[in-house]
């Protein structure tokens, strides 16, 4: 790709995720759906997704909680600190700052939660098992 081309191609997608991406703290549930697709989640998953992030974090992307030893779990996908993140630098097995997982760019706190989709699966995600595990979940509809 020419260096223009990918001067104009950052620039569209800046303006992309600034409307589509970056918006309210806490996503309603078809913003939520539009979400996950333009962050390129699977389409079969995404009612599951939905229904993960309902349950975890209420759709809040500054969600602080305390969680077992010590850890927090943090914004929209509430990931683990310590476990996938870490404080102050760059850490844990998605190579993140944990307090960038509380803000309102969601594509680094997106790829960390497919890394541990890949590593765990849903399961990984105690509010999967509670609210969303063994329920036929379509994407929902916009
Ligand atoms: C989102 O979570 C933060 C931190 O836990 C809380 O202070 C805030 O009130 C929540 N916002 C909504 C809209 O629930």
């Amino acid at each position: 790709m020419s260096k223009s081309a990918a001067v104009a191609l950052t620039l569209v997608l800046g303006i992309f995720l600034n409307q589509c991406v970056v918006t309210g703290k806490r996503y309603t549930r078809c913003g939520l759906t539009n979400l996950l697709n333009d962050l390129g989640f699977e389409r079969s998953y995404i009612g599951h997704w939905v229904c993960l992030i309902e349950s975890e974090s209420g759709k809040n992307t500054s969600k602080v909680s305390t969680r077992a030893n010590n850890r927090l779990g943090l914004g929209l996908f509430q990931i683990l600190s310590r476990d996938w993140c870490t404080f102050r630098k760059r850490g844990g097995m998605c190579n993140v700052h944990c307090e960038d997982m509380l803000d309102e760019y969601l594509i680094d706190d997106a790829n960390c939660a497919k890394k541990i989709m890949q590593e765990l699966g849903f399961k990984a995600w105690n509010g999967w098992k509670r609210g969303c595990k063994n329920r036929n979940l379509p994407m929902p509809l916009c």
